[in-house]
């Protein structure tokens, strides 16, 4: 069936984790695009800071905030975008936390706790976007990750809830489909991207600090690939090929891959900089929000082109085709002017 998805500026949407980020960076790009939105995280404060500064840029924008662990706080969230804006349209399903250590050093409440957000905060959106698009169409957009494909040690239990999320969202998408209902669902898998994600998050490592192996990309790109996602229908938008290629190479080669991982994981995500002390840690609550980046060194990478071949598959195909004959075309040239070069030496005929 063929879902029609709104124009950004006339749509409503829903996004969690609005207040850090990846949710920062997406809620200012879809703010920017005119859509109206209902921002979602525990952090009241920053999400009515967030919202004054969509509404300067002319977009309507409430502060809503709510645990996404919580179906009743998640189902309140709806309610009050629907008594406000009269519908919802997308639902982005993108809050998250990261716990570093040992799947034997985590203990098991902190494990639990990560997928109450993580899982089922995902789950607890998409059901209740559902129930409200089933009518009248729309799109439930959902955060996984590279990890959804292949796990990363030292981040045992974020990883086991990003592969779950990816299992709940294509069974999910799949029921929609068949039972003809007019809502799109993508899935979106971001590489390692420069948030305030890594001093947001959990940390057991003997090192003061944690951080994304290279390469990360920056957050506008995963923003980017949401808005995208919000008009059009995809299964699923990767964000950055650096981590593509290790869930390639893991399907294709996965214990040469993992003896790989097992050589520089550690290395990679350990790291001597602590970043801001009043980020670390929002486990169980929230701590201080409000940047798109984080405060480590080493920079991000601002474009990339294999996202651009996947919002702009018609355009790469020419591109590649082009690319493709005018390889054939200059191989054909210079085996017209090997005859040449042999007449030269007929002694190297013989
Ligand atoms: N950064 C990366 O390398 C990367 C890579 C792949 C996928 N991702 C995914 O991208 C998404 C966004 O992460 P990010 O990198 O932007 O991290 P971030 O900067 O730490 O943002 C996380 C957001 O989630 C919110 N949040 C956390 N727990 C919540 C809860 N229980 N209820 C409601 N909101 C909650 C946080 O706000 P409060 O704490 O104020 O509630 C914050 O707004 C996550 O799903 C993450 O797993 C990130």
């Amino acid at each position: 069936m063929t879902i029609r998805l709104k124009p950004i500026n006339n749509q409503l949407i829903v996004i969690t984790g609005a207040s850090s980020g990846i949710g920062l960076a997406t809620t200012r790009l879809l703010a920017a695009r005119g859509a109206s939105l209902v921002l979602v995280s525990r952090n009241r404060a920053e999400l009515e800071r967030l919202a004054l500064e969509c509404q300067r840029q002319g977009a309507r924008a409430i502060a809503a905030p709510a645990d996404v662990g919580s179906f009743e706080q998640l189902e309140a969230v709806a309610r009050v975008a629907v008594q406000t804006f009269g519908r919802i349209d997308t639902w982005i399903n993108n809050a998250g936390v990261a716990i570093f250590g040992t799947c034997e050093q985590v203990p098991l409440a902190d494990h639990r706790r990560l997928f109450d957000t993580n899982y089922w905060g995902v789950v607890h959106g998409s059901l209740i976007a559902a129930r409200y698009l089933r009518q009248r169409g729309g799109k439930i957009i959902n955060t996984g990750s590279v990890l959804s494909e292949r796990a990363m040690m030292l981040q045992g239990p974020y990883s086991a809830s990003k592969h779950a999320v990816k299992g709940f969202t294509d069974a999910l998408r799949m029921e929609l489909e068949a039972a003809e209902a007019p809502i799109s669902v993508t899935l979106i898998k971001p590489s390692a991207i420069d948030t305030p994600y890594m001093e947001h998050a959990r940390n057991f490592l003997p090192s003061e600090g944690t951080r994304n192996p290279p390469p990360s990309y920056d957050p506008r790109l995963v923003a980017k690939a949401i808005a995208y996602a919000c008009e059009h229908e995809r299964r699923e938008i990767v964000v950055g090929s650096g981590g593509w290629i290790v869930s390639a190479l893991g399907a294709l080669a996965p214990r040469t891959t993992d003896y790989l991982m097992e050589l520089v994981g550690r290395i990679t995500q350990e790291t001597s900089d602590p970043g801001r002390s009043a980020r670390r840690d929002n486990l169980y609550q929230a701590r201080e929000d409000g940047a798109e980046r984080s405060s480590l060194p080493g920079g991000s990478r601002k474009t990339s082109v294999f996202l651009e071949a996947q919002l702009h598959p018609v355009v790469s195909a020419v591109a590649l085709v082009g690319v493709a004959a005018a390889l054939v075309s200059f191989g054909a040239s210079g085996s017209l002017r090997r005859p040449r070069t042999d007449q030269r030496k007929p002694s190297a005929l013989v």
